[in-house]
This record gives structure tokens, sequence and C-alpha cells, in this order.
């Protein structure tokens, strides 16, 4: 078995070995990661093989709640939105994280911008949507709301962040509708976590009809990075306001991801992450 790699199906397009073979690279480690298509009905005896002399990997969709189940134990970050993209292996334990939530906050940290206090407009409720509502949670956003086209997974979001509240002395306000109430108004982030948008001959397509009443100062992140500009993140720029890609959530995720393998302060190395960037983009 390689000592690092993602799994997922399909897997083709995932960009995690450019990036984590190019951490290794820098570091000047012979360490090696590969992509590996997995079926659900596999997962266990893969598990079990990357217990024997396995040392790290990622997961990605469809499996990363999937996993869960044979693992040894989760972070309560992955618990509580029940998703595992980073497997390693703690005092003899097969352990599960989620860089995915620790991954976005960065980005927002990196682009200037606060969750303290702030109020979150989230577009999306499946797995990308938890995270970023989850790393806002954390970050103390005082208003969140999740909209999305089915109302029951945007309340399911919405459940989990008063759980996680629930030991918290200033909760914030958390509230779910759906798609067709959505208003770009009264917020200082907002996020788009739906995949409307994403692969070649969608650019032209957005989630939601238009950002009418967008303030001047809000702040745009799309979760998706191919396109490189999503037709929400150009009505954004229409209207005068800033707007990110998903790019660097992808990247932080994973040089988080490697420190949590490998400890090598990759996440803090802007050189790195700035190299790594370019070479994405190029
Ligand atoms: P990921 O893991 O990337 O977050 P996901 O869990 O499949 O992917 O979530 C996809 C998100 O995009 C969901 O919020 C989904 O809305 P539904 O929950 O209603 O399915 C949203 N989405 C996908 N296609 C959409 C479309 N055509 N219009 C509106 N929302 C869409």
């Amino acid at each position: 078995m390689t000592e690092y790699f993602v799994i997922g199906n399909p897997i083709e397009h995932s960009v995690s070995p450019q990036i984590h073979n190019a951490i290794f690279e820098y570091y000047g480690l012979h360490s090696r990661y590969d992509k590996i298509k997995v079926e659900k009905s596999e997962l266990a005896a893969l598990v079990e093989n990357f217990r024997k002399d396995g040392k790290g990997f990622n997961v990605t969709v469809p499996h990363k709640a999937n996993i869960i189940p044979y693992l040894d134990g989760i972070s309560r970050e992955a618990r509580m939105v029940n998703a595992v993209n980073t497997v390693v292996k703690k005092d003899g334990l097969v352990m599960g994280y989620n860089t995915d939530i620790q991954g976005f906050a960065l980005q927002v940290k990196r682009a200037g911008c606060l969750f303290k206090n702030a109020r979150v407009k989230i577009i999306g409720a499946g797995g990308a949507a938890g995270a970023m509502a989850y790393a806002a949670f954390l970050g103390g956003a005082r208003m969140i709301t999740v909209y999305n086209r089915t109302i029951e997974k945007a309340e399911k979001i919405v459940s989990m962040l008063y759980r996680a509240s629930d030991s918290s002395d200033a909760p914030g306000e958390y509230t779910s509708a759906g798609l067709d109430k959505f208003d770009a108004g009264f917020c200082d982030l907002l996020i788009n976590a739906t995949s409307v948008g994403l692969g070649k001959g969608h650019e032209d397509e957005m989630p939601v009809a238009g950002l009418e009443g967008i303030l001047p100062h809000t702040v745009v992140f799309d979760a998706i990075y191919n396109p490189v500009k999503t037709r929400l993140m150009r009505e954004a720029e229409k209207h005068g306001n800033i707007a990110h890609n998903g790019l660097d959530m992808l990247i932080y995720q994973a040089v988080i991801a490697n420190d949590i393998w490998c400890g090598l302060g990759a996440a803090d190395n802007r050189e790195l992450t700035d190299s790594i960037r370019r070479m994405l983009s190029a």
C-alpha cells in the first residue's frame, strides 16, 4: 500500500496528488501520494490494510461519511459535520479528522476577513456547506443563514449549529430558508457551497437569481475553483464586491492534512502555499 493517498469515486480529477507531492518535494521527502478509486463495499478492507502499513489518507466524495464506521475514532469537528476527509494512525488507532473546516477558516483569515461577529449567508447545504457553516460558527459568527433548494438539509445544518452552541455563552442566530427566499443583503460574508456553476459548460449558471441589494463591503467566497471565476463571482464583481474562489480552501485543507501526518509546518509556509497556488493555476 502507498504511504499516502486519497480515496473517492470518481477520483480521476483529484488534484490532491499534485498538492501533496509538491509538499513532499519541497521538504525533500521521498514519500509518495496517489489517488485510488474505491467503492463503498471496499472501505472496510481498505482501512484494515491501512492499519497494517499505511501512514495517512484523504477521503473525498462520496465517502466522507461512509468511512466513519470503519475508524477507531473521529475528532469533535468531524463528528459535528459527520464528515472525515483526513485519516491518520495515532497511538495505534485509526483516527479521522476534518480539515475542510480549518482550511476554510484559514482562507477567510488570509483573505483579511473575520467571522467574529459577522453575519454570514451560505447558499447550499451539502457536505461543503456543513464544513463552511461550522467554520463560521467556530469563528464566532453572530448570524448564519443557510439557504438550500432542499430545505430539510438546511434545517439539519442549523440544528447542528444550535447543538454545537449548547455550551456557548453567546450563541449566534442561525436560520434556514429555501433558495427562493434568498436575499443578498444584510451580510458581511456570502458563501456559495452548492455545485451550481461547477465545471465546463456550466460557467454561466449560478444558484440564485442575482445579488441585488448586496452591501458594498460583503465579501463573496465560492467553494468552486473550476472555473476560476464562477458566474456568482462575476456578478459580485459587477456590484463592486470582492469575490474569492475555492482554490485556497482546497490548498489549505491539504496542507493542514499533511501537517497532521508529517508535522512539517506546511500550513504556515506561505512560500509553499503560494507556489502550490501558482502550480494549480498554471
Ligand atoms: P458537496 O459535498 O460538494 O457539498 P453535495 O453534498 O452533493 O456536494 O451538495 C451539493 C449542494 O449543491 C447541495 O446544497 C445541493 O442542493 P440540494 O441539497 O437541494 O440537492 C446543491 N445543488 C446542486 N445542484 C443544484 C441545483 N441545480 N440547484 C440548486 N442547488 C443545487
